[in-house]
Parts: C-alpha cells; sequence; structure tokens
C-alpha cells in the first residue's frame, strides 16, 4: 500500500500570521484575524532533523567578545543617516511599497551607487528581462561592469549563481515572484515567501552578503505575504509617496542596527530618485498666500522637521449625509477633530462637507498638527485667512485642551529659517524657549488659538 505521506496535503495559511488550519474558517484561531485563510498545498516532511547537538553555551554580557559590524556607504547621505550609518554587512534588507511606486528604480540606482563602492552586486529582475532593467539602467545613466543582471526566479538556480559569483550585495526583485521547487504552494504563497526569506538569510548571514529583498504591498497596504516575512529580515523600509506628485518617502519600520521611525525624501525624475535637501522649500512652493482653509505646520518625521502645508474646504452639503474626507490625515482622527469643533466651539458642521489634504501627497501620523487642522478648517468656515507669515503647531485634546508636542525648538528653528514671523504653540511648551526672529504665542485652548488667528 502507497503511505498517503508522500502525497501533498492542502492546508489554510493565515496570510497574517502565518499559522496553518486543517480546514478553512472564516476567521484564524490564532490571530483572530478575518478572511485571512487562503489554500495551499504544503509537501510533507520527508526529512527528519537529527536531534540538535548543544554546541553553544550559555555566557554573560562581559563573557561575549564582539567587533563592531563593517557597513557599506549607500551614497545617499540621508539613506545612511537612516540606516544607522549605512547598510551593515551581512544585513537582510525588506523593501516594501505599492506597485509602481519606484522600487526597483530605487534598488538600481542603490547597487550603481554600491558598484562605485568597489563592491560586487547581483540583481535578480525575476519580474523583468533583463533586457527591460538594461532600458532602466541607460535612462537612469548607469554603467557599471560591478552589477551582474540575472532574470532568473528558480531560487535553487539563483543559489547556484550567488554561490559561483560571491556578491558582496545581492537584490532581489522580488521576492513575490520567486519559487523554491520543492514546495508545492504557488509563487508569492504564505509558504513560498517564508520559506525563500529564513534561505535568504541563512545565505546572507554565512556568506556575508548584504540582501535587499523588494516585497510587493497589498490593496489593504500591508506587506503581502505573511506577517512572518517582516519579523525574519533585520531591516524593513517602507517606500510610499504619491504618483501624481513626484514625491516618494523611505520610511525606516524595522532596523536592528539602528534608529526606526526616521524618514528620507526622496523626488522622482526622469533620470531618477534624488535626496530632497530641503522639503520644506518643496513643500511651500506651491502655496498661494493668503488663501482661506490654509495653516502651515513644522511637522517632525523621526528626527527631521519640515514644514508642510495643511488645506481645509468647508462646503455646504448637498445631501442628506454630509460627507468627511481626508488627504494624507488618518479620517478617525479628522471625525475626532470636527467633533472637538462641534461641541466645545458650536460651530455647526453636521450640514458642511469637510475636505482636508495634506499637501505635497505625504502623510502625517504625528498628533502634533492637530491644532493646525482645525485651523484651517475654521478659517475656511469663518471665510478669513490665516495670517501667511504665522505657523501652527499642538496636539488637540477631547476636551479642547491643546496638548504640548516633542521637539519645538527644533520645529521652531525650522519655521524661522524659512522666513516665518509668529508661531501658535502649547503653553507647556512655552517654558524656557527662545528662538530668534519669531515671535511664540502660547495657548491652552483651541478658542485661544482662534482668537490669536482672528477667525
Ligand atoms: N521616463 C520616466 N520619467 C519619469 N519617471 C518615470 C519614467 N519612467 C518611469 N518613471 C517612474 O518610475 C515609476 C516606476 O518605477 P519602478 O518600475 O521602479 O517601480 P516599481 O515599484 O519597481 O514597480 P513594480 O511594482 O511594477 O515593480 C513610475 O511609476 C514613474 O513614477
Ligand atoms: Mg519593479
Amino acid at each position: 500500500m502507497t503511505p498517503s505521506k508522500n502525497k501533498a496535503k492542502t492546508l489554510w495559511v493565515c496570510q497574517e500570521c502565518g499559522t496553518s488550519h486543517p480546514k478553512w474558517a472564516g476567521s484564524c484561531s490564532a490571530c483572530a484575524k478575518w478572511n485571512t485563510l487562503v489554500e495551499e498545498s504544503v509537501a510533507p516532511l520527508t526529512r527528519f532533523q537529527p536531534a540538535a547537538v548543544i554546541a553553544a553555551s550559555p555566557m554573560t554580557l562581559s563573557e561575549v567578545s564582539f567587533k563592531e559590524k563593517p557597513r557599506y556607504s549607500t551614497r545617499f547621505p540621508q539613506w545612511d543617516r537612516l540606516l544607522g550609518g549605512g547598510c551593515v554587512v551581512g544585513c537582510l534588507g525588506l523593501i516594501a511599497g505599492d506597485p509602481g511606486i519606484g522600487k526597483s528604480t530605487l534598488m538600481l540606482q542603490l547597487s550603481a551607487h554600491l558598484a562605485l563602492e568597489e563592491l560586487k552586486v547581483l540583481y535578480v529582475c525575476g519580474e523583468e528581462s533583463v533586457e527591460q532593467t538594461a532600458i532602466r539602467a541607460k535612462r537612469l545613466g548607469i554603467v557599471s561592469s560591478q552589477i551582474y543582471f540575472l532574470s532568473e526566479t528558480n531560487f535553487e538556480l539563483i543559489q547556484a549563481h550567488i554561490e559561483k559569483l560571491s556578491p558582496q550585495i545581492v537584490i532581489i526583485d522580488s521576492i513575490q515572484i520567486l519559487y523554491k521547487p520543492d514546495i508545492p504552494s504557488a509563487p508569492g504563497s504564505v509558504t513560498q515567501v517564508r520559506e525563500l526569506a529564513l534561505s535568504l538569510m541563512h545565505l546572507a548571514k554565512k556568506m556575508h552578503i548584504t540582501t535587499f529583498v523588494v516585497g510587493h504591498v497589498t490593496k489593504s497596504g500591508e506587506v503581502a505575504g505573511p506577517r512572518v516575512l517582516e519579523h525574519i529580515v533585520d531591516v524593513v523600509l517602507e517606500f510610499e509617496g504619491d504618483y501624481k506628485h513626484g514625491y516618494r518617502i523611505l520610511r525606516a519600520v524595522k532596523n536592528r542596527f539602528g534608529p526606526t521611525d526616521d524618514i528620507v525624501l526622496f523626488q522622482m525624475r526622469q533620470e531618477g530618485l534624488s535626496e530632497v535637501e530641503n522639503p520644506s522649500q518643496l513643500f511651500l512652493e506651491e502655496r498661494i498666500q493668503e488663501s482661506t482653509g490654509s495653516v502651515i505646520v513644522p511637522t517632525m518625521e523621526g528626527s527631521r522637521p519640515f514644514l508642510i502645508e495643511v488645506q481645509a474646504l468647508v462646503a455646504s452639503s448637498a445631501f442628506a449625509t454630509s460627507s468627511r474626507k481626508s488627504t494624507g490625515l488618518d479620517p478617525n482622527r479628522l471625525s475626532l477633530l470636527l467633533a472637538v469643533l462641534e461641541k466645545r466651539m458650536g460651530y455647526m458642521l453636521h450640514r458642511s462637507d469637510v475636505f482636508v489634504s495634506v499637501t505635497g501627497g505625504i502623510k502625517i501620523i504625528e498628533p502634533g498638527i492637530d491644532l493646525a487642522v482645525l485651523m484651517a478648517i475654521s478659517s475656511s468656515f469663518c471665510n478669513r485667512a490665516v495670517d501667511p507669515d504665522t505657523v501652527v503647531i499642538g496636539e488637540v485634546g477631547l476636551g479642547g485642551e491643546v496638548r504640548s508636542v516633542s521637539r519645538i525648538e527644533t520645529r521652531l528653528k525650522e519655521a524661522a529659517q524659512m522666513g516665518f514671523k509668529r508661531c501658535i504653540i502649547p503653553q507647556r511648551n512655552l517654558k524656557g524657549i527662545q528662538v530668534p526672529g519669531i515671535e511664540i504665542l502660547g495657548v491652552d485652548k483651541v478658542e485661544q488659538a482662534i482668537e490669536y488667528l482672528k477667525l
């Protein structure tokens, strides 16, 4: 009788946490998320691991000897800073982003920069042919004999090439297109992606290869494949932005060798991506002065301050249910701020449509822009423009109180440097602050800010 263990089994794997289930269920029993189970055929285990040999013994911190890991420069100064001083030798990084955002462009430019550092680069362009990549390289002005291109999707062959060529840098574009022939599931499936990531990790550590893996983002904005992919890799960089505007943001969301929540702002041009050195200037370039519903706010992204314009438009609603829309701002935060305006300030907004937008196509998640959003809405509602030389900073609580924000001095310096004359800040931040060239006004409540701005 043929034992059934030789047949591939069908399992339902959770896309969120990677847990396998013997049959379909509406929600995952491990992470309780709904509609995350996908069907996958899993090959039975044919080999058994020998019992682990106890090679390592427990030791105290003082017994551990280590050397600081060497790093390669990306030749993008801000990107180096984002990584904590360049990319660490033997680290595995993930670049995740929406389709067409410019991941391949970024990776190709990175390859060119690393090649200039006399490093041998293997670029695995599984999604595109070598010719397509060559056309892009030509557009970007890249000529290098240190970059090797390989259009292959079978991981076993790729591994053989890596072992033969022994490059210092490997770029995989993208992990969702690669497959391991011994795993029966389709490329991009949870099992494939997880196994590939583990193999790449072993290869990176064993051969000291700095590896960058491109990963797609699903419609809901998560990295496709299991969440475990993000756990396996050393660094997770999210590449986001707006297609209409040429700006792209590279955000570190996980970094085992450096800080997180820092960003690099890039601009996409025909000749490729270039780092933006002065984001404030860029974001304020198209601003129309003295227009209603426009407020400037000095915001922080990681350790970087920059000025952005928040725009609001309050218009009477044509329907029974009014609409609230936001671009670059969390819609839940907008609803909360509107409720504060209605309840604390008595604004009758329930019959008005409210639209709020952060210009430049960037997303702001820090609460320090709350007060600016409220002032922009008030300005549009009252049809009075905010003084163009004034900037507004502050988090707003449910009681209409203005709460303190972090790094106030850095924000104020940036505003002063860009020529602004006045700044409304939370009263609690006022203590001992002195920034030359800018008048500072402290407020406790939203109504005080409205009064100062004469709205
Ligand atoms: N000639 C050009 N001039 C300016 N920008 C261009 C030009 N060609 C491409 N781009 C930009 O590059 C982007 C595509 O870049 P790229 O192929 O690197 O993206 P990707 O994230 O790798 O896409 P995919 O998800 O398909 O792999 C386009 O959306 C566009 O913004
Ligand atoms: Mg691509």
